[in-house]
């Protein structure tokens, strides 16, 4: 709140990481220990700032946009471009090589993939996407990370529209179609099992794989953060609401297995919602459609409007 006490906590701060060579918030900051967790990331970068991730997207509140169409996507389909997967200690990390183009409407650039990353609760008795959709919490959230032009990512931070996340909901279902690219990704989970671990890929699935059918023109916009320190509001974000089904035993693997430094559990990785302030989310014509014209295409709404339009004629 007072300027002059954030200035002494940051000077606190920087006398208590003096110690260590490389410290920085990058390091110091968790999810599940009330020393370190998101309550205390206020003191952080911009963590404390109006314009955070994620949020609650009340999709009755959210503006309609019709410019918003389709995303294109381009070379996600190409699983070579997926060299390496890292438990990093917070999440499990896939580094994307150079080759995936993002573009759409209200994107001002072409983003390229930097790398993907999931958060998660604690399977399947806990959710923990960090989105919510009308109060809906997600099992899980997979964020695709772009920067404009193919920056690197510091570079592309200090841009406001430097960033653009993708974010999907994986929702554990019986119904889920069965995925071999889901359960690939399950089995190289086993070979990164502690932080710091990471494995080469072969080419053994394709971002196209994971997200399958998933419809590019449904989504929501609006502008926030990286939703971990230094939470720099540089990130144009796009929620996809029409979550992944996957299979139960999917969303149960990345808790169980997954282990930080000291050996806990790596589970509950998400930050709690932040306030939207006077920010607006965008609904994408697609969302929009679907709302108004369900009804009329129920057969009997349609009759009833093709004979009220007659009838209408008639008198005329
Ligand atoms: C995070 O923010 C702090 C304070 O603004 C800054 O000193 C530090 O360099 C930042 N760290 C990164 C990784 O950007
Ligand atoms: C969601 O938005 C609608 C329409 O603006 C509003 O009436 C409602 O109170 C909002 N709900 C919440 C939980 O904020
Ligand atoms: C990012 O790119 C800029 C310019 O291209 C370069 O100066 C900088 O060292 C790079 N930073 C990292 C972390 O690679
Ligand atoms: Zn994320």
């Amino acid at each position: 709140m007072n300027p002059a006490w954030v200035q002494h906590l940051l000077a606190l701060g920087m006398l208590l990481g003096a110690g260590h060579a490389s410290s920085s918030a990058t390091d110091t900051w968790c999810y599940t220990d009330p020393k370190c967790g998101p309550a205390t990331w206020g003191a952080l970068g911009q963590c404390n700032g109006l314009k955070q991730s994620p949020i609650n997207i009340n999709t009755s509140a959210a503006v309609p946009n019709a410019q918003l169409d389709a995303l294109s996507l381009t070379g996600y389909e190409d699983g070579e471009k997926l060299s390496s997967m890292e438990n990093n200690g917070k999440t499990v990390y896939v580094h994307v090589e150079d080759g995936l183009r993002l573009r759409g409407q209200g994107l001002p650039y072409v983003y390229t993939a930097q790398s993907f990353h999931l958060h998660w609760g604690e399977g399947k008795q806990k959710p923990g996407s960090e989105h919510l959709i009308s109060d809906k919490q997600f099992d899980m959230e997979l964020h695709i990370v772009h920067t404009k032009n193919n920056l690197n990512t510091s570079d592309a931070l200090q841009d406001p529209q430097g960033v653009a996340v993708l974010a999907f909901f994986l929702q554990a279902s019986d119904q889920a179609d069965s995925s071999d690219a889901w359960d690939s990704f399950t089995q190289c989970l086993k070979k990164v099992p502690v932080e710091r671990n990471t494995v080469h890929l072969d080419d053994v699935f394709s971002l196209s794989d994971l997200l399958g059918p998933v419809d590019l023109a449904r989504y929501y916009r609006y502008k926030g953060s990286l939703t971990t320190p230094n939470c720099t509001e540089a990130v144009i974000w796009t929620v996809f609401p029409d979550p992944i089904l996957v299979s139960p035993d999917v969303v149960d693997a990345f808790p169980s297995i997954l282990r930080s430094k000291d050996g806990s559990k790596l589970y509950n990785n998400f930050r709690p919602v932040q306030s939207l302030g006077d920010r607006q989310v965008q609904a994408s014509a697609a969302l929009q459609n679907s709302h108004s014209a369900s009804p009329a295409l129920h057969p009997a709404a349609l009759l009833l409007l093709l004979l009220s339009t007659a009838a209408l004629i008639w008198h005329l």
